[in-house]
């Protein structure tokens, strides 16, 4: 009596995966990762591209899409590819940190599968070993509600998206070097807006229209606020949750969040200046961009750039802080001599990386792994690891299971 139910079971639940499966779009990319010159600070330096490209491809899917990436190493080194905010549901072999995928090798490949499933909103993905992430190889993912689900905006006229860090004009390596030898990190170099120096980005707007700008902080280890000159922010979505729409004259993005902003073109046809700067620092580093309207004939704003916040934290803390109502979200800041506290539901079988997202603190091991665990030990609760799986350490030359 036994065998046959768990083999009908079986069958059923490999039907159901099937079906689901079969519903769902999938998206195929084939990215080739390299080093090639960049001048973001206008010095040669050696930058991690995809298919070429500083930073790499962005993402485009809808929920529930299955997106099969290809990655190909062709650096000299091992490396993987995070990212930051997609739950993995039963699928953290794919999440891309060291703790769940063995690296790929130089001159390798690993294919990830993965499912954003349920899943709207802002995210990025980087590059997760060593110390790759202040090389680049980072890009955009925007996940759309599928067209049946209301979205509580109206479609904006454009959706931009700024990918804001610090940078460093010594390289990856020699950052490692310094951490390794036991000292700080250096002071960043500069702020780059999606790879770019001073003014390298133009974003083209139609007088009277709205727009959605998604803007993450990809950087090391400084907050950043942005602000556009004679214009306000609508904040209408944090890394997957649509929020309450406040509007705010400048936004601040910690290091490894993402945000949505809406932005009307209400103002006289000019050319305005979106201003990125560094947050909690002495001296203040920033980049700009440029707000174009389309019938501005290149007239710059008279009005000078707004000053944004520099080391006030009050003005930080009244922006984000919401202890009756707190949205579901991956990353969360932490105030000098303050606490947050956190609530996580374990409702997603697999293996997780907990980290600072201050990247000198993650490298050195501020991380752990936690467990959340099925004792049903089903496919409904995870996904068998991938038959293509990389195997490394003690796991190295055994069959992962068989096909
Ligand atoms: C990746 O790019 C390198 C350098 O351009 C090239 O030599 C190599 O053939 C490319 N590999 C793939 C798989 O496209
Ligand atoms: C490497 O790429 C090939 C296709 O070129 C693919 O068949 C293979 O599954 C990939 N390897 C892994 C580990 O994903
Ligand atoms: C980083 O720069 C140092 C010189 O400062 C150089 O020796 C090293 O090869 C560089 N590493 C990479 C990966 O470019």
């Amino acid at each position: 009596m036994e065998a046959p139910t768990s083999i009908t079971l079986c069958i059923f639940v490999l039907l159901l995966v099937a079906a689901a499966r079969a519903e769902d779009p999938y998206r195929f990319y084939t990215w080739n990762v390299t080093f090639g010159d960049v001048y973001p600070l206008g010095v040669k330096q050696q930058g991690i591209l995809i298919n070429g490209q500083f930073p790499g491809p962005q993402i485009d899917a809808v929920t529930n899409d299955n997106i099969v990436i290809n990655v190909f190493n062709n650096l000299p080194a091992p490396f993987l590819l995070s990212w930051q905010g997609i739950q993995q549901r039963r699928s953290s072999w794919q999440d891309g940190v060291y703790g769940t995928n063995c690296p790929i090798p130089p001159g390798g490949n690993f294919t990830y599968n993965m499912q954003f499933k349920d899943q709207i909103g802002s995210y990025y993905y980087f590059p997760s070993l060593a110390f790759h992430k202040a090389a680049g190889g980072y890009g955009g993912i925007r996940v759309l509600s599928r067209p049946r689900i209301p979205v509580p905006f109206d479609p904006p006229a454009g959706d931009f998206t700024i990918l804001a860090g610090d940078w460093f004009k010594l390289n990856h390596t020699d950052l490692k070097g310094i951490l390794d030898s036991g000292n700080d990190l250096p002071f960043p170099d500069g702020l780059l807006i999606n790879g770019q120096g001073w003014n390298g980005n133009r974003f083209t707007v139609d007088q009277g229209k709205t727009y959605r700008f998604r803007v993450s902080n990809v950087g090391i280890s400084t907050s950043v606020n942005i602000r556009i000159q004679g214009h306000s922010l609508l904040l209408v979505e944090v890394e997957g949750s649509h929020t309450m729409q406040n509007t705010y004259s400048s936004l601040d993005v910690h290091l490894g969040q993402s945000y949505s902003f809406l932005v009307t073109a209400d103002q006289p046809p000019q050319d305005y200046t979106i201003v990125v700067s560094t947050r909690f620092t002495n001296p203040v580093l920033s980049n700009t961009a440029m707000l174009h309207y389309s019938n501005s004939n290149g007239v710059p704003a008279a009005l000078p750039p707004p000053p944004g916040p520099t080391i006030e934290i009050d003005w930080s803390l009244n922006q984000n802080y919401n202890l009756r109502d707190a949205i579901a979200r991956y990353t969360l800041q932490v105030y000098p001599g303050a606490w947050t506290a956190i609530y996580m539901p374990l409702d997603n079988v697999g293996m997780w990386n907990v980290r600072s997202e201050s990247w000198g603190r993650q490298y050195l091991g501020q991380q752990f792994y936690l467990r959340v665990y099925s004792p049903a030990n089903s496919w409904r609760d995870e996904n068998p690891i991938p038959k293509n799986a990389l195997l490394c350490g003690r796991a190295s030359g055994r069959r992962t299971r068989p096909l």
